[in-house]
């Protein structure tokens, strides 16, 4: 976790201070995120699995070559419980705009770098190559600042760009306090700058708070360096769909949309076949080798990583787990478990948390597994439950046989020994051993340990009653005829 302190309003991690670069990234999160109409802080909401602001973090990070500074206040606690040391803190006790943000980190800025990047935690889709475009493009120009900009389909919320001559920006409106001429621009601020750190921290006192919500908005900053005879140019982003801001869940979904696409177009290029993209959600950081078939209504979540020549789906949920080679699962959940080389799982196969399936094994037809390490070969199907066990290899788990391993308090552990032979609707009630090549009977009801070798019947024996059918039919109709109708 990391180590923050305070000091002029803002705190920053341990070990910042006295290291010495050019480039400096600034993130701004510390907004609640009010159009989510979420309990949750906006920039933790999760895009394909991970945090929003954790892709920012990631560009910036490849773009400048360090260690983001990131802007917190709301919830801030969390955001260093999710984020860890993947960037450094400063702390925006309130939230008064995204000016107001900046101005926080300006004490653990000044003096160290040359030029400032700003950027939004809530834009995840920018790529580091537009925004190391962004910082070429200032450099380029000799500007003061660079913007990037962009014409969305539907401008709406975005500030508005009103371009002075060539691609000089004279300033930037926001959508709330815009009038009919610049609604009508379909140029809009993407929330990216790149400033000269000097330029920035001179204009930044001079911001004030008269506008339609009361804050202090780094877009002001714009036309500060104009009136200071300082250049703002912009730069148009090649691709418009990086610059999307997510404000409320319908850009969340859409943003998601993108990210989905991007994920499965880097497997299919690097040899996953993905039957139908439309109905695959895999989340990033998800690793496939090359020659592994995923079918339909899948979802891979979390730290998964599969192996080469698997069949996974249709309509299987893997999460936080490791898949060997050659394995083949169909409409199954596996959550935190691993499945080694040429195992099978399903159809309908549950692999609750803390379960390990070794090589060959065959899990499947209603087959739910436990906290428990199925050894090679073995083969379990035919509506079962396994929980709490160790199994050895070659174990024959027959059709309705189950593992009794909660007493009502506690749970205990059940060992079966290689090549054992549980029969169908068995019960072991744990803690109990079974042991090498031993046989349980169908139908019965095991709780001491059953030595090598053994065969265990522990089950009321059979009696067959002769005639006991026809003489019951007869009884029957005797007390028919008695019955008044
Ligand atoms: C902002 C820009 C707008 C631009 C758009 C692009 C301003 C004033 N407006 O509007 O020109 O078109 O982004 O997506 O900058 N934040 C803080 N502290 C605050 C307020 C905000 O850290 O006091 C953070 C938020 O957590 C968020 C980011 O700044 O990550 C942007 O804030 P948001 O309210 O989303 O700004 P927009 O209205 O989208
Ligand atoms: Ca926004």
């Amino acid at each position: 976790m990391p180590f923050c302190y305070n000091s002029m309003g803002g705190s920053i991690s341990k070990g910042v201070r006295g290291s010495v670069a050019s480039t400096a990234a600034l993130i701004l999160a510390a907004g609640q995120g009010t159009r989510m109409k979420s309990e949750r802080l906006k920039v933790l909401h999760e895009v394909c699995g991970r945090p929003m602001v954790e892709y920012v973090i990631e560009t910036a990070q490849k773009a400048t070559g360090q260690k983001p500074f990131l802007v917190i206040g709301y919830q801030a606690e969390s955001v260093k419980e999710a984020l860890g040391d993947k960037a450094l803190y400063v702390t925006q006790t309130v939230q008064k705009g995204t000016g107001h943000a900046v101005m926080q980190a300006v004490p653990y800025l000044t003096g160290k770098y040359d030029e400032v990047v700003v950027l939004y935690g809530d834009c995840p889709l920018l790529s580091p190559k537009s925004l190391s475009g962004l910082i070429e493009h200032k450099r380029r120009t000799g500007a003061s600042c660079a913007v990037l900009t962009f014409r969305p389909d539907d401008p709406h919320g975005y500030g508005r760009v009103v371009r002075a001559e060539g691609d000089r920006i004279a300033r930037i409106v926001e959508h709330r306090d815009a009038g009919p001429t610049e609604l009508a621009i379909d140029e809009v601020n993407s929330g990216i700058y790149c400033f000269d750190a000097g330029a920035l921290f001179d204009a930044l006192p001079l911001l004030r708070d008269d506008n339609t919500r009361g804050e202090f908005y780094i877009t002001d900053v714009l036309s500060i360096l104009n009136q200071a005879g300082r250049a703002c140019v912009a730069c148009e982003a090649e691709n418009a769909e990086e610059c999307m801001g997510i404000n409320d869940r319908r850009a969340l979904a859409e943003v998601s949309a993108v990210v989905r696409r991007r994920i499965l177009d880097d497997l299919m290029l690097s040899g996953v076949t993905v039957d139908d993209p439309a109905s695959t959600f895999i989340d990033a950081g998800v690793e496939i080798a090359p020659d592994t078939r995923i079918m339909p209504h899948t979802f891979l979540k979390g730290k998964t990583s599969i192996g080469r020549c698997c069949v996974v789906g249709p309509q299987t949920l893997i999460d936080e787990s490791i898949i060997g080679d050659a394995v083949t699962i169909s409409f199954s959940v596996i959550e935190k478990s691993r499945v080694e080389d040429r195992a099978s799982l399903g159809p309908f196969s549950h692999l609750r948390p803390g379960s390990v399936i070794g090589e060959d094994a065959q899990i499947g037809n209603y087959a739910e597994i436990k906290n428990s390490s199925i050894g090679r070969g073995s083969k379990i199907h035919h509506h079962t439950y396994v929980g709490d066990s160790s199994l050895g290899e070659r174990v024959n788990f027959s059709a309705g046989a189950i593992t009794v391993n909660y007493d009502g308090q506690r749970k205990h552990r059940t060992d079966i020994g290689d090549g054992a032979f549980i029969g169908c609707n068995v019960n072991l009630v744990a803690p109990v051993k079974v042991g090498r090549d031993a046989f349980v009977a169908a139908g019965s009801t095991v709780t001491d340990e059953v030595p090598s070798g053994a065969l265990a019947i522990a089950r009321e024996r059979q009696t067959n009653k002769e005639g006991w059918v026809a003489k019951k039919r007869s009884q029957s109709d005797e007390a028919g005829k008695k019955t008044p109708q």
